[in-house]
């Protein structure tokens, strides 16, 4: 392993990241359901997305190789064609997941397989609002709810779902299931998750209501096409948020981040703690808004999250944990059991990984508590191929002289192809 650098990092430039991932996985499907033809540019080039493509292509849709700007020709609300393999997922719970929904509506079945990580996430959660609409769904996971999950779909019924945790797989799974059906369906959480669904299918002429933690969807006939600039990812993003905090000298601008509320309370978490993030250029692209952030280096303290704010920062708790071991004092974070169902258990991964590279960390069922600390951070980490795990680590080891090894760097793959290069890119010492 390299020594350790002393000198400050300097994080500096403009850094446009990747495509939101969410919102092209959004993008694909519903201007596959759209009547005409959808122009989508910006689109996320990861792994995952191209999961969602090439599920789309199984059932007969034509989406073309993951490009600068992707024409997709809908087929309609009900038009897919049963698809003659099974839906390789591959890391994608957002394509098992809201892709069920869609099989759900139409008159076949089809099987969901994934790789390891994917088998093992929780799929019950989606099969019960499914199986209540009229949908059968079985599994051949060892768990007896993991993939391969077979989903025989047909005429569906409407449901008013009452969802155990705020999941916005779960719930656009519903929403996709009535809007292909022709039923009206409502969905009500424990606290509001993302809602790029909700936008997206209302940006496209579908009836979509809000109250509190409710959406309701009535169905229309068909939905217009999608001309989409999808906006840079804030998940993406607030690896570079974090790591220009951390910084000792730099100014760091990241364009274009999608900054819907259900999307940014990382931001909101780590303003807390003391940052120095600034926002510019504050506009709406299609049914987001977006604008520009401005990170410069900021002295840090512990802080404690939980409650509804978690679903708006639940995939950057990683990282998060990770900028808690250079604040000072304690960091907890509570009511995130959600965490252990993700692509790893990332309680136990980041508190295990923490500990390893020498921070004080421990497991609490539903969270975790960090002890920062400023002595050096050198080890190895574990990824268990969890790509917000390799980034989060990758971020805390450049930020502290570049004494962490991550066991699986390409994982990042996922979600942000271009990471390592990207790092690399707004670094210098
Ligand atoms: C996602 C929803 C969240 C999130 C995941 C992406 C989405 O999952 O963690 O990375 O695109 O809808 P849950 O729906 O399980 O909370």
């Amino acid at each position: 392993m390299a020594a350790l650098s002393r000198r400050p990092l300097v994080v500096d430039g403009t850094l446009r990241v990747p495509g939101d991932k969410s919102i092209s996985h959004r993008a694909l499907l519903l201007a596959a359901l759209a009547t005409g033809t959808s122009r989508i540019r910006g689109l996320l080039a990861g792994d995952d997305v191209r999961s969602t493509a090439g599920v789309l292509r199984a059932m007969g849709v034509t989406v073309p190789p993951v490009g600068p700007t992707v024409t997709v020709a809908g087929v309609g609300r009900r038009g897919f064609v049963a698809p003659p393999t099974p839906l390789a997922c591959g890391n994608s719970g957002t394509t098992a997941r809201l892709v069920a929904g869609l099989v759900a509506a139409h008159p076949f079945a089809a099987t969901f397989v994934g790789d390891a990580s994917l088998s093992r996430r929780p799929m019950r959660r989606v099969a019960r609002p499914l199986e209540a609409m009229g949908a059968t769904v079985t599994f051949g996971g060892a768990k007896g709810e993991g993939l391969p999950m077979t989903v025989q779909g047909g005429a569906l019924r409407s449901i008013e779902w009452r969802a155990e945790t705020a999941s916005a797989q779960v719930k656009s799974a519903v929403l996709l299931a009535g809007h292909a059906a022709g039923v009206p369906v409502s969905v009500t959480e424990p606290a509001p998750s993302r809602d790029h669904t909700e936008r997206m299918l209302q940006a496209m002429g579908a009836k979509v209501s809000r109250r509190g933690a409710t959406v309701a969807l009535d169905p229309v006939a068909s939905l217009r096409p999608l001309d989409l600039d999808v906006p840079a990812d804030a998940s993406s993003a607030a690896f570079f948020v974090a790591l220009a905090t951390l910084a000792g000298d730099g100014v760091l601008r990241l364009p274009g981040v999608g900054l819907n509320r259900t999307r940014t309370g990382f931001l909101d978490a780590l303003m807390a703690m003391g940052a120095r993030v600034a926002r510019e250029d504050e506009t709406v692209a299609g049914a987001e808004p977006i604008g520009t952030l401005v990170v410069q280096p900021a002295a840090l303290q512990g802080v404690t999250v939980g409650g509804a704010d978690i679903p708006a920062m639940i995939d950057e708790l990683p990282l998060l944990a990770c900028v808690a071991a250079r604040a000072a004092g304690t960091t907890t974070i509570r009511d995130a059991g959600e965490l252990r169902g993700k692509e790893s258990d990332r309680i136990a991964a980041v508190v295990a990984n923490l500990r390893a590279v020498g921070v004080s960390a421990s497991e609490l069922e539903d969270g975790l508590v960090v002890e920062g600390t400023d002595a050096p951070l050198v080890g190895r980490v574990v990824t268990h191929a969890d790509h917000r795990l390799a980034m989060a680590f990758g971020v805390l080891g450049a930020a502290t002289g570049g004494g962490i090894a991550v066991d699986d760097p390409e994982c990042v793959a996922v979600s942000y192809p271009g990471f390592w290069d990207d790092l690399a890119r707004v670094t210098r010492r």
